[in-house]
């Protein structure tokens, strides 16, 4: 495992999706560990949603792949870790804006909604897609809440 390693994981309606874009990963040459699960039996999303997110919010591991049915439950998860961006992308031009403007460094896709062709087009362009930074970096920065300092400690 390096920082560079790609975090996957699912809940059972994911799971399919998970399996052929773990391979997709690995054909591309990047390092992914499966945080499962290990099959399609019936689980929730939150079980495996918190614990990937945990290892991006520490910067244990830099970017990670999550897939439920819709995304929602997914990304309402992730999202409550610090500096955790998750975007549930339902088209490769979503994913590309989610890196370029959002910098998301959690993919989030709606498995009950895209096919394996498109589910791999949509990870490709989360991968390839840089951060823009710039005036995109001022309001990243602005979404944190917490470590700014409020009008009544500073
Ligand atoms: C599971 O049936 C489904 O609710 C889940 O995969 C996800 O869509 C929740 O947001």
């Amino acid at each position: 495992m390096t920082s560079d390693t790609i975090l996957i994981a699912s809940d059972h309606a994911g799971f399919a999706l998970k399996e052929t874009l773990e391979k997709e990963l690995e054909a591309l040459g990047y390092d992914v560990e499966d945080l499962g699960p290990q099959s399609d039996a019936s689980t929730d999303y939150a079980d495996y949603a918190h614990p990937l997110a945990e290892r991006v919010s520490s910067g244990n591991v830099k970017r990670g792949v999550l897939l439920c049915g819709t995304g929602l439950g997914m990304s309402y998860a992730a999202n409550r870790h610090a500096n955790v961006r998750a975007a549930v992308a339902w088209s490769p031009e979503i994913a590309a804006l989610a890196r370029e403007h959002n910098d998301a460094n959690v993919l989030v896709l709606p498995a009950r909604f895209v096919g394996e062709d498109e589910g791999r087009a949509i990870l490709k362009a989360w991968l390839d897609t840089p951060f823009a930074g710039g005036r995109h970096a001022r309001r990243v920065a602005k979404i944190e809440i917490g470590d700014e300092p409020t009008k009544e400690n500073s």
